[in-house]
């Protein structure tokens, strides 16, 4: 797979996403499906937006014991999506675990990346609620050197942190990058941002964008813009 724009779909009922994506008439997107949708859907969502064509990232972010992803892991990939994920905090274990789940018979797999420090997490609240003290932005790349040396395909990062973590874990170690934003455009409650053009040039390998289009008065020329900066 190469570089692409996932758009996040982050609605609360299939009658939603379903009226966005039939504004879609031309090429299918790749799209992201979050705990929103998902707990108010069910699976019965994802199977329908792939039988519609789309490539699909599954966002759940599963954190358990490692017998419980693994299990969990195994009933996910049986809805075939593209890209799905856990948090790396769950160790090596439950990593190593997912990974065992994640695999079909037939060895083929969707791809598994980690979320490492949640953007919403900051020094102050990682120490005084985790007890890190090392700073942030080395728990990150720690974060993301365990998810590689776990076997897993990359990580969700910032696209300020696209390059590094590349340096840091390979070229080839996937980065998923939210926090895009277009140069003219809101920011919204999203503070450290890159436009589709900077994230390309600094080694993003998909970026995750969903006000910027969702919210657009033309979601398909929002998307389309995201596709020229990004992917042309
Ligand atoms: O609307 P917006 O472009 O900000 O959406 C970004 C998407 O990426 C949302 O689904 C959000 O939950 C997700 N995300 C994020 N920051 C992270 C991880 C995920 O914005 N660190």
């Amino acid at each position: 797979m190469g570089k692409d724009v996932i758009i996040a779909c982050d609605f609360a009922s299939g009658e939603q996403t379903f009226a966005f994506l039939d504004k879609f008439t031309g090429r299918k997107p790749f799209v992201k499906i979050g705990m929103e949708l998902y707990y108010a859907e069910g699976p019965a969502i994802v199977r329908q937006i792939k039988a519609r064509g789309h490539k699909i990232f599954l966002d759940l972010k599963l954190h358990d014991i490692p017998n419980t992803v693994k299990k969990a892991m195994a009933v996910l990939r049986n809805l075939d999506v593209d890209i799905t994920n856990l948090h790396a905090a769950g160790t090596t274990a439950m990593m190593t675990a997912a990974l065992e789940g994640l695999t079909r018979p037939d060895g083929t797999r969707p791809l598994l990346i980690a979320v490492t420090q949640l953007t919403s997490t900051d020094q102050q609240s990682m120490e005084r609620d985790l007890l890190i003290h090392a700073p942030i932005d080395q728990v990150v790349m720690h974060y993301a050197r365990t998810a590689r040396d776990a076997g897993l395909d990359g990580i969700v990062c910032s696209p300020l942190e696209a390059g590094k973590v590349h340096d840091a874990c390979g070229k080839n170690f996937l980065t998923v990058t939210p926090g895009v934003r277009f140069a003219d455009g809101d920011s919204g409650d999203q503070k450290r941002v890159m436009t589709p053009a900077q994230a390309k040039a600094i080694g993003s390998d998909y970026i995750v964008v969903g006000r910027p289009i969702t919210a657009a008065a033309d979601p398909v020329a929002a998307y389309e813009r995201c596709v020229a900066e990004f992917c042309d």
